[in-house]
């Protein structure tokens, strides 16, 4: 077990230093020492979330036929795009919940003037001298061991040799299976009982459109791409004329206050979105809802997650909204995480009418929704739906008026671009030109969104091989992605690509000059095949399909 986390977690490491060696992704504002939980792509990075966002797009949106039931769907479907903003009324925000419930609850430290996510502050009860205190810690897991101990030994006045003293009861265990804080050793603390009771931390960006700084000009920026789409269901019905079941996707924005970010891109405040929202007939629902479960789960799948570390998991029915009959994650065992854990890439949830119906009233079955509805002075309601009619009325026989049901797939593109990273990251050995194998690290991406798709060599700088090499270069540019290099050994030349994850690398070498032939390197099995200068984008075209 041990050995795995070890592995894993250096591996993990290997790929941020990748990351940030050849520009995938870099710390936001690092030369001001960085902001927490904001994340910049660099140039190989920004071609591989696009390559994503796009595949996602195309496989979801644009390439989908709406007049054919594609494999395992109910019955033929229409998918459309939206593209909303990112600061909405704010009655959005009240009518779907998130200002009411979408919080966590967090703990201040009275010493050091921080604040932790309650579920995510982990500790250990040490023992000495007839003391028992729970040395909470918030670093990553693998420091865990190591501060918590130099910290209880520093609480104890201990020195190196008296550690025999010092004794723990037990693993390590979250801090809200502690009851009370008295005992309890903060963080970034040096005093016991210095953590404040868990209270409630709306995740939210707040801020204030145009010149009024009042809660007359609040607005938030949104935490899910979701709500664009629910309150603009109308408009697109009758922009469209297309009928349900249909489809409505947005990619985009999203921002969470997250308390504590972490691991990497996982966990961030500004992160992007690839969401459905699938409208459909109540009873029709729960068919809609495990063909999509199982088409996002293919979809991975096809992209090259296809390794045993993927999974979906179905949430339990004590999981479930009242809502819901149906939730399940896509989830991805992350090298970062303890080894049998998973990471959610994207969650699949029947939403039921939930929220077309809050739009509409603004407000929700209160035996069952745990939203509490404010009343004015005057007893009114303080907070109201659109008042718009977003029911559907179906224009086939039986012709019958229903508030439309919502399956909604609900994708992460930066952990989808995480995942993908974590999963292309291989070490093995390739030839050198000298033909002895050296020690390489290949990113195997799936070609589609491997961010250059052909790289282009002259074998040496001499005999007009650069002037071929650069026309290649000029011609393979406008159907795709291509890099010309022609400094250092060709070998050198090879594994900065096998880096870069890029599928195909394309040599001009002696025979090109008597035969106009060229080779082309599989990244992956290393085999070189001789093509005509002129079928190179055909033959890489085919491949890349
Ligand atoms: N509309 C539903 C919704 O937003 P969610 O489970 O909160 O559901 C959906 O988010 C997906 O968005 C997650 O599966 C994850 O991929 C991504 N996501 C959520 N919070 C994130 C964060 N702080 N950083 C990066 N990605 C995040």
């Amino acid at each position: 077990m041990n050995q795995a986390k070890d592995a894993d977690q250096s591996r993990m490491q290997k790929i941020v230093s990748l990351c940030k060696r050849r520009g995938f992704l870099f710390q936001s504002s690092e030369i001001y020492g960085g902001i927490q939980g904001f994340w910049d792509y660099g140039p190989l990075g920004v071609e591989l979330k696009k390559n994503v966002k796009d595949a996602w797009w195309r496989d979801m949106v644009s390439a989908h036929n709406d007049l054919d039931a594609p494999a395992g769907a109910p019955s033929a479907y229409s998918m459309v795009g939206l593209d909303c903003t990112i600061l909405m009324h704010p009655q959005v925000w009240k009518c779907s919940g998130h200002y009411d419930l979408f919080h966590d609850y967090m703990v201040d430290c009275r010493e050091s003037q921080k604040r932790y996510r309650h579920d995510q502050v982990r500790g250990r009860w040490a023992e000495c001298k007839d003391q028992r205190i729970f040395v909470a810690t918030n670093v990553e897991p693998e420091e865990e061991e190591e501060d918590t101990q130099r910290r209880a030994m520093k609480f104890f006045k201990l020195r190196n040799k008296d550690l025999d003293r010092l004794s723990w009861d037990g693993g390590f265990a979250s801090l809200t299976t502690v009851d009370t804080f008295d005992q309890v050793l903060g963080p970034d603390a040096k005093k016991l009982g210095t953590l404040t009771e868990p209270r409630e931390f709306n995740l939210m960006f707040k801020t204030f459109v145009g010149a009024l700084s009042g809660e007359e000009g609040a607005a938030f920026l949104r935490p899910e791409t979701a709500q664009g789409i629910f309150v603009n269901f109308k408009n697109v019905l009758d922009s469209t004329r297309v009928k349900l079941p249909l489809g409505i996707a947005q990619v985009g924005k999203s921002f969470r206050n997250e308390i504590t970010p972490r691991n990497f891109t996982f966990r961030s405040r500004e992160f992007e979105q690839m969401e459905i929202e699938f409208f459909c007939s109540p009873e029709e629902s729960h068919k809609w809802y495990q063909y999509w479960r199982d088409r996002r789960m293919n979809w991975y799948q096809q992209m090259g997650l296809s390794s045993d570390r993927l999974q979906l998991r179905e949430h339990d029915a004590d999981e479930l909204s009242h809502y819901s009959t149906g939730t399940a994650d896509i989830e991805y065992a992350f090298p970062f995480l303890d080894p049998g854990d998973y990471g959610e890439l994207e969650g699949i949830a029947h939403r039921g009418d939930f929220d077309l119906r809050s739009h509409m009233e603004g407000k929700l079955d209160p035996d069952t929704n745990p939203l509490e509805l404010e009343l004015n002075e005057d007893g009114k309601p303080r907070w109201k739906g659109s008042g718009q009619n977003l029911s559907y009325r179906n224009p086939d026989p039986p012709n019958e008026t229903y508030t439309p049901h919502v399956i909604e797939p609900s994708a992460g593109a930066d952990r989808a671009t995480l995942a993908f990273l974590c999963e292309a990251y291989y070490e093995d050995k390739a030839p050198d030109e000298k033909g002895k194998m050296q020690e390489r690290v290949v990113m195997r991406l799936h070609p589609r969104i491997a961010p250059m798709k052909a790289a282009v060599f002259p074998l040496v700088k001499k005999d007009g091989m650069p002037d071929i090499a650069k026309q290649i270069y000029l011609d393979l540019k406008p159907h795709f992605n291509v890099f010309y290099d022609e400094k250092g050994a060709v070998g050198r030349r090879y594994r900065r690509q096998d880096e870069a994850g890029t599928p195909y690398c394309i040599t001009v070498d002696g025979q090109t000059l008597e035969d106009n032939t060229v080779t082309i390197r599989d990244r992956d099995s290393l085999e070189q095949i001789r093509v005509k200068v002129d079928e190179c984008a055909q033959v890489i075209r085919e491949r890349l399909q």
